[in-house]
């Protein structure tokens, strides 16, 4: 059985005092929830703060994004070591405003990949068709070839705490869900091309978030599906109390 993750992605919001805020009241809120991982990634400035706020607690923190050398003259750029040293425990990889704004390839997704997995950091892969690319037909080669370039030399001893990300990009941010049915349709899909990857008991092991305006009124229909094993949640991870009714989805 798959544990089911759910992940918020602050993205760059939210300002210390309202992470402080956020923290008390979410904490409170989650505790009980014994049967899903939560995740938390706010933005790097805030990754010690919030991990120190939920040590004791079941409540994770993760990254945005990690650079993929350990040190060096990367003017910017946070480690993964970096971040690991200050209490985060996941990094998201490849999400598509990284690919869209800041020139995030597979192959730069390849390599915060093993940068994550040496800081023992656990990475979540996002891939994701446009909306041009699912007009044409072309969603499965898209997302098949992300997995695939994306994972480059990965073995399968490494794959086991992987977690992938499905997140369309036409429903990110814009109010427009996948339905339960089109993102199991990729869900299923993601779990074949792992199969051929890495082989059948690391691909049932994997856990396969969906991404793009999950809400609480969306979560239930999404988490009933077969191959749903969380989410990812931008807009509705920041406020406490939307992000508690989608931890307490029912399906
Ligand atoms: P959204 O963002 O929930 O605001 O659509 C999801 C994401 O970008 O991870």
């Amino acid at each position: 059985m798959r544990k089911p993750l759910i992940a918020g992605n602050w993205k760059m919001f939210k300002s210390l005092d309202q992470v402080g805020t956020f923290a008390d009241d979410f904490i409170s809120r989650v505790l009980d929830i014994e049967n899903t991982d939560i995740l938390l990634c706010p933005p790097y400035v805030y990754v010690q703060s919030l991990a120190q706020a939920c040590e004791g607690t079941q409540v994770m923190v993760g990254a945005q994004n990690v650079f993929w050398e350990d040190e060096g003259a990367y003017t910017g750029e946070i480690s993964a070591l970096m971040l690991k040293s200050i209490g985060a425990e996941y990094s998201i990889i490849g999400h598509s405003e990284r690919r869209q704004f800041f020139h995030e390839t597979d192959e730069t997704v390849n390599k915060r990949l093993f940068a994550s997995i040496k800081a023992d950091l656990v990475p979540i892969v996002c891939v994701g068709e446009t909306l041009n690319d699912r007009e044409s037909g072309k969603t499965f080669d898209i997302i098949g070839s992300q997995i695939r370039q994306g994972l480059e030399g990965l073995g399968s001893d490494m794959a086991d705490t992987l977690v992938i990300a499905y997140e369309p990009v036409w429903a990110i941010g814009t109010g427009k869900t996948a339905t339960p049915q089109m993102a199991q349709e990729v869900h299923a899909y993601i779990r074949t091309v792992i199969t051929g990857l890495f082989g059948k008991e690391i691909a049932q092991n994997m856990r396969i978030l969906y991404g793009g305006s999950v809400k609480g009124d969306n979560i239930d229909s999404l988490m009933a599906q077969d191959d749903i094993d969380g989410a990812l949640v931008g807009g509705a991870s920041l406020d406490a109390a939307s992000f508690e009714r989608i931890l307490r989805f029912k399906g």
